[in-house]
Formats: structure tokens, sequence, C-alpha cells
């Protein structure tokens, strides 16, 4: 793989990391509505009522942002599910039909629309949402196409709306943590990163069960899941990534059994299958999902052995930075223990960050950090996660967003180019498995 980083020239580089860096730090801490009044609170419609939707996006916006967001309209594809997840959130808003998100916005008038639908549909209401004058909260991943990242490029220089990517990852402790050693000089210059990705056969095979396991409503678990990943290190480094190669299959989810069938609920290989998983005793995914899934046919419960599964679950990803840093990483989505293996090799030394979770042997690890600057003496430390969703990370990130006045001294809200970028890295992943080659994401994206 030829690094194409070293194609860019560095006063290329110093430009663009001070204007990121002048970026970040002059951007209003809270920018929603062009002529947004700090006297009264941001009206926010919500699309895509599902889980995420209704606990980060709703039950714990409303309530404890309720000084600050007001929560004018809920919108989903699936008509009994936007009225029940109108329960579960506790809002008084109005639900709204898919089909009826225009008359919805023009009904309500939002400065924000949050967009926590499916992956494969970010775009659309992202691009028609700034279309009718809003500014714009996504989750990740911003997209899951080349296509749908240039036409929100585009649809954001035309309407002057923003958009704002919600990667929660980086307001972990950890995160923030490795923010602070790689932004001091401690290791110098980053030359290799290795990122590991540890999915047990609990997480990991959840998203085989459910529409992350289709490339096509996914984009894959490299685009769906390690889009944060992706984004945690250009945040960390500063940096932007320009060349990707990889290789990967999908290897253990899928056809890779001798039986299948459609969901959990209904299957005859109950007793044989390591992945039975009995959704009638979680009342939440029966309301929100069994209970919903005459009108579009979902299973929450789906088959991991579906042979429609398309998703790798075995990936192995090389990316080039715009600095000359060079990143390895792997997912693997079926191992025995959760965690991750993060290491930064700088010129001055390395940094070693090693998370388990949810091990029965380790429930309340912390996350491990080495520092090693010479063959003699390493320095370990640990840090925890404090309470709260994604460890705390969930309320910090809403606070970003909705508080006014938020200082953002390590520019950790992230626009719509940290989106794109990050998104573009899985795609472009994806494109280099198919061909056998590497990939430079300035041939697929025009910023
Ligand atoms: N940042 C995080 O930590 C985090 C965690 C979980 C999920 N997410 C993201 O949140 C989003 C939602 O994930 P989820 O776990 O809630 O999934 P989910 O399946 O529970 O919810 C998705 C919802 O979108 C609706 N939907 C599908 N197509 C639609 C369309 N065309 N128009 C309107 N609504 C549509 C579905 O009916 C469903 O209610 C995903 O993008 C996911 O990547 C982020």
């Amino acid at each position: 793989m030829k690094n194409s980083a070293q194609k860019l020239n560095r006063r290329h580089f110093i430009t663009r990391s001070a204007k990121a860096v002048s970026m970040a730090s002059v951007m209003p801490a809270i920018s929603f509505g062009k002529n947004f009044n700090r006297e009264r609170r941001v009206k926010t419609v919500l699309v895509g009522t599902g889980s995420r939707g209704i606990s980060c996006w709703g039950k714990e916006l409303i309530g404890p942002y309720a000084d600050f967001v007001d929560m004018v309209g809920l919108c989903d594809s699936n008509k009994k599910r936007v009225d029940v997840a109108k329960a579960m959130i506790g809002s008084e808003s109005k639900t709204y039909h898919s089909s009826e998100f225009e008359k919805m916005v023009r009904a309500q008038k939002p400065d924000v629309v949050i967009v926590t639908t499916t992956d494969c549909f970010h775009a659309d209401y992202i691009v028609r949402a700034m279309e009718l004058g809003c500014d714009v909260v996504s989750e990740k991943p911003l997209a899951t196409e080349t296509g749908q990242c240039q036409r929100i490029i585009d649809a954001e220089k035309r309407t002057g709306k923003k958009v704002y990517v919600g990667f929660n990852v980086r307001y972990m402790n950890e995160s923030i943590e490795m923010k602070r050693i790689l932004s001091s000089d401690e290791l110098g210059k980053i030359i290799a990163i290795e990122y590991h990705e540890y999915l047990d056969t609990l997480h990991g095979a959840s998203y085989f069960r459910r529409w992350h396991g289709k490339t096509k409503y996914s984009g894959s678990l490299l685009v769906h899941k390690s889009s944060h990943h992706f984004d945690l290190i250009s945040w960390l480094l500063d940096a932007e990534p320009v060349e990707v190669q990889a290789i990967g299959k999908t290897a253990f989810y899928g056809s890779n059994n001798v039986f299948r069938g459609s969901n959990c609920r209904t299957c005859s290989f109950t007793e044989s299958c390591d992945f039975y998983w009995d959704m009638t005793k979680d009342r939440r995914s029966m309301k929100l999902y069994a209970d919903c899934e005459d009108v579009d046919g979902y299973y929450r419960d789906g088959c991991v052995w579906d042979d429609k599964i398309d998703s790798q679950d075995t990936c192995s990803v090389q990316v080039n930075y715009d600095n000359g840093s060079q990143l390895t990483y792997t997912l693997n989505a079926y191992l025995p223990y959760e965690g991750q293996y993060i290491c930064f090799s700088g010129e001055k030394g390395r940094l070693d960050v090693r998370l388990y979770s949810r091990q029965p042997w380790e429930t309340k690890a912390p996350v491990e950090f080495r520092l090693t600057k010479d063959r003699n003496t390493t320095k370990i430390w640990h840090i925890h996660p404090d309470k709260g969703g994604h460890g705390g990370a969930d309320e910090r990130v809403k606070d970003m967003f909705f508080k006014p006045n938020q200082p953002d001294p390590t520019g950790q809200k992230a626009g719509s180019r940290a989106g794109v970028l990050s998104s573009m890295v899985g795609i472009a992943a994806r494109k280099s498995m198919e061909t056998g080659k590497s990939i430079e994401i300035a041939d697929l994206i025009k910023f």
C-alpha cells in the first residue's frame, strides 16, 4: 500500500489542522437555527423512534434537558412503534408516520431534527431537514454509502444549515484520557496505531440478529460500528484518513451453519442452537418490536444464521492518515470476551490502552493505561467509566449539543466532515475488499 499521506506536503497539513483547531474554538456552543433565540428552548423533532431514539434522545433528553429542549414531534416508519415510543418516552409530542415527515416539520417548525432511524435512511432525513430549514443532530454512522455522504456535504453547503453527529465515544473517560496524553507531547509524533475491537458472542451476535447484519441497512459493521472507532482515531490524532485497504469475510454468522430459521420465537432448532434468544422474557423488546412486527415484518430476534447476512464479522483494515500516521484495525464479532486493545506507537514511546467489558470474570474492569517511554520503566494506571449510558458519555454529548455555552477546547462536537470521513473509511474498506485494491478517499468524495 503506497503511503499517499506522504504525497500531502507538510504545509497542507499544518493549514488543515490549524483550521480544524480554530474551527473547534470558534464554533458557537449552541448554534441551532440561524435565528436561534437563547430566551427560548430548542425545538426538536425525533425521527426513528426505536431503542436509541427512545432512550438517549427521547426519555433521557426531555426529562433532564427540559429547560433547554422542547420535543415537539415523533416520527417513524412504523406507526405502531411511534405510539409505543411516545408512551415509553413519556412525551406529549404529536406522532407522525415517516410519509408525513415534511408535514411534521412544516407544522411543528423545529430548530433541530434528531435522526435515529436505521442507518441507511439517515441521509434522506438529514438532507430533507436542512432543505426545510432545520439543523440536524444525527446518530452515527452519518451515512452508509458514498452518494449519501456527498449529498449531505452538498446540502449543508447549499442550505447553510449544520449537521452534528452523536459520536458519544469521544466523550468517554478513556477517550478523554487518550486525548490528554496524545495532545501533550509525551509520545512525540504518532507513527502507528493498532486498534483491535473484540465483540463477544452476546454483543457481537446481537448485531447479526438485527438489521445491522445486512449491508444494505447498516453499511456493514465496518460502517455501523467501526465509524465510532475511525472517528475516535481521527479526533485523537487531529488527522484525516486518506487511503484504505482491507480484507474481511463473514466467517462465523450467516450461512456458516447447517440449520437456520426465520427468527428465534418460531424456530424449530431452539434446543440445539447456541444463539437461541427467548425474546418473550424481555418485556421492553416485546412491546417495542414484537407487538409492532405485523406493520413492517421486522423481527428483532432474527436468526444469526440467516443466509442473507452479508456484513463481515472478521475484518482487517489499514488506514493512512494525512499526518503520516498509519492505523491497523481489526474487528472480530464472535469472541469469548468483549473489549478493545488500542495502542499508539510514537517517536518517544508507546501507550497501550486495554479494555475488558462484561466478562463474568471481570465485570467491573477499569480501563488499563500503560505508558512506556524506555526499555526499563513502564507506568500503569486505571480509568473508570462514570455512571450513565456509555460510561457517562451519552449525557455529555447531550450537554454539548443542548446546553448553552458549553466549552469545547478539544473539538469534541463533531460536525458533518468528521461524520462523513468516519463513514467513508468503512465504505472504502468495503470497496477494497470487493476490488482487492487500495482506495483513496479523495477519489470517492469531494468536500
Ligand atoms: N451512539 C451510540 O452509542 C448508538 C447506540 C445505539 C444505536 N445507535 C444508532 O441509533 C440508530 C438507531 O438504532 P436503534 O438501536 O435504535 O435501532 P432500532 O431498530 O431500535 O430503531 C430504528 C428505528 O428506525 C425506524 N425506521 C426504519 N426505517 C425508517 C424510515 N425510513 N423512516 C423513519 N423511521 C424508520 C424503525 O422503525 C425503528 O423504530 C442507528 O443509526 C444506530 O447506529 C447509536
